[in-house]
């Protein structure tokens, strides 16, 4: 299925690694003009870039944005739209994975799961939807994760947070569906990216053993359920979680 971005703008969040890297890629692949952003890794940032404008023709600049200061993603979005006039498409996959039990969950962890994975999404839709709503369309995804549904033991406070943006995407996509802007998750499983790397091979093997498709999932899988829900094939999919976990969340 081929799938063309040409004169679209897209937005990813935390697109200096791991999955929103690989959403960089495919955006790119698919000729959009992609604006990503990261948090403090400018070389990695800068480095996605060279790569990827070496391979496509697309246009790909990185930008260092706080999603969880409102003063920097208002002026982020305004410098977009300066140079664009519109935001056809915003993928907020930026995140913090905090690990631990509840009880040794300090204030400050749980503060940043919630700043980081929740307000930095009202911060960058509040500023994206009234130029949606300008250009009666557009489409967001927010990347969730199965913990939102599936909490293991040791996330309180990702599950929490994770869960908070399912139900937040429902509600956008209730409130501005007659708009003709979608709203919709995807939930990915374990995903092979460095935060992979911290958790123990004991409970890879665990999760590998629960996972009826066989393998952890790798960023394209992410991007490719990405590309087809901020497609036309997607046009009558909004407020729905698209599970991405290789049949995981089934047992
Ligand atoms: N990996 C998994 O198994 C998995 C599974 C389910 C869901 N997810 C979700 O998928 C998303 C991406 O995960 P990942 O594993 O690819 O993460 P990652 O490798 O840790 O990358 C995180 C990205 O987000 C950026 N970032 C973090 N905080 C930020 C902030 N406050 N403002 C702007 N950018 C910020 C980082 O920028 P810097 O490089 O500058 O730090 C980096 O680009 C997250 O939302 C995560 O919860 C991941």
């Amino acid at each position: 299925m081929e799938i063309s971005f040409s004169d679209k703008v897209v937005i990813i969040t935390g697109g200096s690694r791991g999955i929103g890297k690989d959403l960089v890629r495919a955006f790119a692949q698919a000729n959009a003009k992609v604006y990503f952003t990261y948090l403090t890794n400018g070389e990695k940032a800068q480095n996605v870039v060279d790569e990827f404008s070496r391979r496509y023709a697309a246009t790909i600049k990185a930008n260092a944005v706080d999603g969880r200061s409102k003063e920097d993603v208002h002026n982020f979005i305004e410098t977009v739209i300066t140079e664009n006039k519109k935001i056809d498409v915003l993928i907020n996959s930026a995140g913090y994975i905090p690990r631990g039990l509840f009880l040794n969950t300090s204030e400050d962890v749980w503060k940043n799961a919630i700043e980081s994975n929740v307000s930095s999404i009202y911060n960058y839709c509040t500023n994206v939807l009234k130029y949606m709503l300008l250009e009666k369309g557009g489409c967001i995804i927010n990347i969730s994760s199965v913990s939102a549904h599936f909490p293991a033991k040791g996330q309180a406070a990702y599950s929490a947070s994770k869960g908070a943006i399912e139900s937040l995407t429902k509600a956008l996509a209730l409130e501005y569906g007659k708009y003709n802007i979608r709203v919709n998750t995807i939930a990915p499983g374990l995903v092979e990216t460095e935060v992979v790397k911290t958790i123990s091979n004991q409970v890879k093997q665990e999760i590998l053993k629960r996972t009826p498709l066989g393998r952890f999932g790798r960023a394209e899988d992410v991007s490719n359920t990405a590309l087809f829900l901020a497609s036309e094939n997607a046009s009558y999919i909004t407020g729905t979680q698209l599970l991405v976990t290789g049949g995981r969340h089934l047992d």
